[in-house]
């Protein structure tokens, strides 16, 4: 299907009429190869969705949470202009499977079958994930942890075969910064061939569904963990594990921007036979310049012959995670922003693809990325309060902690412990640490602080010796 995913121009001449006739002859007198622009303001679509399917049969979607259905100013935007849905959180390992072997797919139900009875496709997101586990999961480890993430892989997607388009079979794998290492997490730590093992499984339950690899911080073509995910997709080539996709989650803000050769890494990886999707959108800021910043991304899109489709993270501002970067298309009472008539404009004007795609990486990349990106923000002080939930091993152990914020959300929080004798911090992420054993205090990095009222964050760290019988204190401003 994804070789299908060239634009198609014949569109407009396809129109009869004295001014399909005019616009005929202008084509004729265009020589081909030229970046033509196909729509005129007459007949140009004039939704995201009917825009991205002229283009080639993309798609244009959004991620849908399901307590949002009821909404009406919220469908009435999500039903004219999309084509596409991705579960926000309800399909999550936590949602699926809160005890083991006990699936809950009422949710998600929801949502699959508001897509699919109005023909749009769904991506699934996601089977194998470190974060959003369910406790019993988090608890796991070793030789257990690979049996029941495989299991949960076979159990969901096979519940959903035949209706999902593509599977984020696994989500962000891979660690920030220099090296292109792997994340640590639980999974990680049950072997290397984790991802793979995911993969294989989900290819078994559902052969119909597109297989991807899902993650951020891939945008930059120069950044290590690109170039790091890159490898993975091109051994998982070359060895025949079942890959057909990766999602490029593009969350940009002033901290990870929209990078000038985004366009050279969608393509990048296509040529390695894979489709490549623009998965979690959202742009932080507002007016023109958020405005060139989609249009940017929409033209990078159109450019690549295997991009075939676009999703933002959410429908309107005020039902982003991070609400109050205003990254979206519409307002909250639904109206268009300059950054949608940016995008609809650049999907009727659909650029011609560069095809074959450009270049394999060479040399050692460079720039560290920034760090990662997670939980919603919001405004305002308040108090919080820290879980920590272990994972330890003889010699070893990795304590994830949750920090929830009290009443009136957090601006910036500082969670301290104190480590258990002979226990050492050899790592942490997500947070700021200071000191590595006895008493050690973490604090909230630039992208965690804020925290809405009764929301939580993670972060974690990992350690030598035994980290049993730590009790976390938690401090908010
Ligand atoms: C986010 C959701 O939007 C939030 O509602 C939730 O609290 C945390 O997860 N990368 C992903 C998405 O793959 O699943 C995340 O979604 C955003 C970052």
């Amino acid at each position: 299907m994804s070789d299908k995913t060239v634009p198609d121009p014949r569109r407009l001449l396809a129109r009869p009429g004295p001014r399909a006739a005019l616009v005929s002859l202008a084509v004729g007198i265009l020589t081909a190869g030229a970046a033509l622009t196909f729509a005129s303001s007459a007949n140009a679509a004039t939704t995201l969705g009917a825009s991205a399917a002229e283009r080639g049969g993309r798609y244009f979607g959004a991620a849908v949470a399901a307590s949002k259905l009821s909404d009406s100013v919220y469908t009435t935007v999500l039903n004219r202009e999309f084509n596409q849905i991705t579960p926000e959180n309800e399909m999550k390992i936590d949602a699926t499977e809160p005890q083991q072997n006990q699936f809950n797919f009422t949710n998600a139900d929801r949502i699959v079958n508001h897509a699919t009875s109005r023909g749009w496709k769904v991506r699934g997101h996601t089977l194998a994930w470190h974060s959003q586990q369910p406790g019993w999961m988090q608890n796991m480890s070793g030789t257990a942890l690979r049996s029941a993430m495989l299991n949960h892989v076979t159990r969901v997607a096979g519940y959903y075969a035949g209706k999902i388009d593509s599977w984020d079979v696994v989500n962000e794998a891979y660690a920030d910064g220099n090296g292109g290492a792997r994340r640590d997490s639980n999974l990680q730590r049950t072997g290397n061939d984790w991802i793979e093992a995911a993969f294989r499984a989900a290819r078994t339950a559902d052969p119909n569904a597109k297989l991807c690899y899902n993650d951020y911080n891939t945008d930059n073509w120069t950044w290590d963990k690109t170039q790091a995910v890159y490898r993975m997709v091109q051994d998982f080539k070359q060895r025949g594990v079942p890959i057909d996709c990766v999602g490029f989650q593009s969350h940009f803000n002033s901290g990870s921007p929209y990078p000038s050769n985004y366009r050279t890494t969608l393509s990048s990886f296509a040529a390695l036979g894979v489709d490549v999707q623009i998965t979690e959108l959202d742009i932080e800021g507002s007016g023109t310049t958020q405005a060139n910043t989609y249009r940017n991304v929409v033209n990078d899109c159109l450019a690549v012959a295997r991009c075939s489709g676009i999703t933002t993270w959410g429908v309107r501002d005020c039902d982003s995670w991070r609400s109050g970067g205003t990254p979206l298309l519409f307002e909250c009472n639904g109206n268009k922003k300059p950054a949608y008539d940016a995008t609809l404009s650049a999907l009727n004007n659909g650029v011609t693809p560069t095809n074959p795609p450009t270049t394999p990486p060479t040399g050692n990349p460079t720039n560290p990325p920034t760090t990662p990106p997670t939980t919603p923000p919001t405004q305002g002080p308040g108090g919080c309060s820290a879980t920590v939930s272990l994972n330890s091993w003889t010699g070893g152990f990795v304590a994830t902690v949750r920090v929830t914020a009290g009443s009136s959300g957090t601006n910036a929080w500082s969670v301290g412990m104190t480590l258990p004798s002979g226990a050492t911090v050899t790592n942490a992420w997500n947070a700021n640490r200071s000191g590595n054993s006895g008493a050690v205090t973490f604090t909230n990095v630039s992208y965690n602080g804020r925290i809405a009222a009764g929301q939580s964050t993670e972060f974690g760290f990992q350690g030598t010796g035994s980290g049993t019988g730590m009790s976390p204190t938690c401090s908010a401003s």
